[in-house]
C-alpha cells in the first residue's frame, strides 16, 4: 500500500513566545521541521505533504525546492482540523502517516517499527512511556487495544496519573481517516478539532485500535517551549556525540560540544570543550582541536593543532597546521603543510604554501604566499582601495619583516626581504632587501616645550 506521510506544521507554537514560528526555530542549527522533513524523506513514501499555517509563507520558502506537497490551514482549528486540510488529494487507498513538526527527533527505525507493526484497516498509535507526562495527551487502554487518548486539559486526576502517552504520530488507511475527521467535533477545553479523538471513533465502529511503544522517550519529545527546545537540543548532541565516539573520536567533555552539521573525522582525533560545528566539517587524523573554538564548512589535514579561541569558516587546511590561539581563517582561506597561523591573524582568500608562518597580528587577504615564508607581525595586505579588491603576491623563501603595508595589487619576489615598517607600493625584487621607511633623524639640542603660564 503506498504511503503518504502528512507533516502538521501550521500551528503558531505559542508556548515557545517567539515571533519565529515555531517549526522554524533552530535545534542542532536546522528548523525543528527540517529535522521532521529528513526523517519522512528517508521513508520509501509516496508524497509528503506538509501543513502550514502560521508564518505562512516564511515556512513555506525555508523548504524550497524540495519534493513536497503543501496545504494550507488558514486557521489553526487543532490538529484533526490540519490533517483536513491535506486530505481531499490524499488517495483512499494510500495508509496515511501523521508526524507532528514538533517533534523532531523521531528515528526512521521507530517510524518503520510502527509501520511494520500494525495490519491493514486499523489504527496504529505510537506511544511511549514517560517519567514525566505532563502535557502530553494519555493512552487510555483496554488490555492491548487502546480506547481512547485524552489531552492533559480534558483528563481527570486519575488520567492524569496514566504515564504511557501519545506521541502524536498516527497511522491509518485515508478512506477511514477521511470519515473519522468528519464526525469530529471541537467540545472539549480547547475548542480544537483534536485528531487525537478519531481513537475513540475508530473504536466506536469496532476497528482496532494499536498501541506501539517507541523505545526511548527523548526520541518522541515534542517541543513547545524554550525549556523543551533546549533538552532536545543536549538530547540530539549527545546522540551526535556518542555515535562520534563509537567511531573513536575523543571529546574532554561530550556534553560541551555542539555538531551543527556533519563532523566527519579520521582517526585519533581530539576535540577539547566548547566547539562548535557547523555546516559541513572534516578533521584529519590526529588533529586536536584545543577549546572555544567554532569550525564552519571547512575540511582540515592530519596532525592539525586548533589552539584555543579561533574561529574557522570555509577553510581547507593541508596536514601538519598549527593555527591559533585567537586566529580566523576566512572563506577561502587555504593552507598547505605545516602552515603557522599565529594569534590574531586574519586569513581571507589566500593561499599559503607549506611550512610558512604568519604568527602575529596581520591581514592576510587576497594573497598567494609561496613556500617557507616568514610575514612579520602586525603586516597587511592592503587588498581594498575602497572600490576594488586586488592580489599580493609573495614568492617562495621571502621574509617579510614587522609592520609592514603591502599596496596590492604588488608581488615579492622569490628570496626577498621586506624591511620592518616599509610600506610597499612598487614590487620587490628577488633576493633583495626593500626597505621604504622615513630616514631616522636626531635632532641636536632640541627641548621639549615647556607649559605655558
Ligand atoms: C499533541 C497531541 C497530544 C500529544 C502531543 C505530542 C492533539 C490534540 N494532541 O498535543 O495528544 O501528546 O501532541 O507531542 O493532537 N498543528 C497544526 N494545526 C493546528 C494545531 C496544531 O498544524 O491547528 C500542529 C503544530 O504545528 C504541531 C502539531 O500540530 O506541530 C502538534 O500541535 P500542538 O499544539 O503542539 O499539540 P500538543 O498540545 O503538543
Ligand atoms: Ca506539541
Amino acid at each position: 500500500m503506498a504511503l503518504s506521510v502528512l507533516i502538521l506544521a501550521a500551528g503558531q507554537g505559542t508556548r515557545m513566545r517567539s515571533r519565529l514560528p515555531k517549526v522554524l526555530q533552530p535545534l542542532a542549527g536546522q528548523p525543528l521541521l527540517a529535522h521532521v522533513i529528513a526523517t519522512a524523506t528517508s521513508l520509501d513514501a509516496a508524497d509528503i505533504c506538509v501543513v502550514y499555517g502560521h508564518g505562512g509563507d516564511t515556512v513555506r520558502e525555508r523548504f524550497d525546492g524540495l519534493p513536497l506537497r503543501w496545504a494550507l490551514q488558514a486557521e489553526q482549528h487543532g490538529t484533526g482540523h490540519a490533517v483536513q486540510q491535506a486530505m481531499p488529494e490524499t488517495p483512499d487507498e494510500n495508509q496515511v502517516l501523521v508526524l507532528a513538526g514538533d517533534v523532531p527527533l523521531l528515528t526512521k527505525q521507530t517510524l518503520q517499527s510502527l509501520i511494520d507493526g500494525s495490519a491493514p484497516g486499523e489504527l496504529s498509535v505510537l506511544t511511549v512511556d514517560m517519567d514525566d507526562p505532563t502535557g502530553y495527551g494519555r493512552i487510555i487502554r483496554n488490555g492491548d487495544s487502546v480506547t481512547s487518548i485524552v489531552e492533559q486539559k480534558d483528563a481527570t486526576e486519575e488520567q492524569l496519573e496514566v504515564r504511557e502517552i501519545n506521541t502524536g504520530v498516527m497511522l491509518a488507511s485515508a478512506e477511514n481517516m477521511k470519515r473519522w475527521l468528519a464526525e469530529l467535533r471541537n467540545d472539549n477545553a480547547q475548542g480544537e478539532y483534536y485528531l487525537t479523538d478519531i481513537v475513540a471513533l475508530a473504536v466506536g465502529e469496532g476497528i482496532r485500535v494499536t498501541g506501539i511503544k517507541a523505545q526511548d522517550p527523548d526520541e518522541v519529545m515534542g517541543i513547545n517551549d524554550k525549556k523543551q527546545l533546549a533538552e532536545a537540543e543536549r538530547a540530539m548532541q549527545k546522540k551526535r556525540v556518542e555515535e562520534l565516539m563509537e567511531q573513536g573520536v575523543g571529546f574532554a567533555d561530550p556534553a560541551r560540544v555542539d555538531i551543527r552539521g556533519t563532523l566527519t573525522c579520521g582517526s585519533d582525533v581530539f576535540i577539547d570543550v566548547n566547539a562548535v560545528i557547523e555546516g559541513d566539517v572534516h578533521l584529519g587524523d590526529n588533529t586536536v582541536v584545543e577549546s572555544n573554538n567554532l569550525i564552519r564548512d571547512s575540511k582540515l589535514g592530519a596532525n592539525n593543532v586548533v589552539h584555543s579561541n579561533c574561529h574557522i569558516e570555509g577553510a581547507v587546511t593541508g596536514d601538519a597546521c598549527e593555527i591559533g590561539p585567537f586566529a580566523r581563517l576566512r572563506p577561502g582561506a587555504s593552507l598547505a603543510n605545516k602552515v603557522k597561523i599565529g594569534n590574531f591573524v586574519e586569513v581571507k582568500k589566500s593561499t599559503i604554501a607549506d611550512g610558512s608562518k604568519v604568527n602575529h597580528l596581520t591581514y592576510i587577504g587576497d594573497t598567494e604566499i609561496g613556500t617557507n615564508v616568514n610575514v612579520g607581525a602586525g603586516t597587511i595586505t592592503c587588498n581594498y582601495d575602497g572600490a576594488n579588491k586586488s592580489k599580493t603576491i609573495i614568492g617562495d623563501d621571502a621574509f617579510i619583516g614587522s609592520g609592514v603595508q603591502l599596496i596590492a595589487p604588488v608581488t615579492v619576489g622569490k628570496g626577498a626581504n621586506v624591511g620592518a615598517g616599509t610600506t610597499l607600493t612598487k614590487s620587490a625584487p628577488d633576493d633583495q632587501l626593500t626597505v621604504g621607511r622615513a630616514r631616522q633623524v636626531t635632532i641636536k639640542g632640541w627641548k621639549r616645550p615647556e607649559k605655558k603660564t
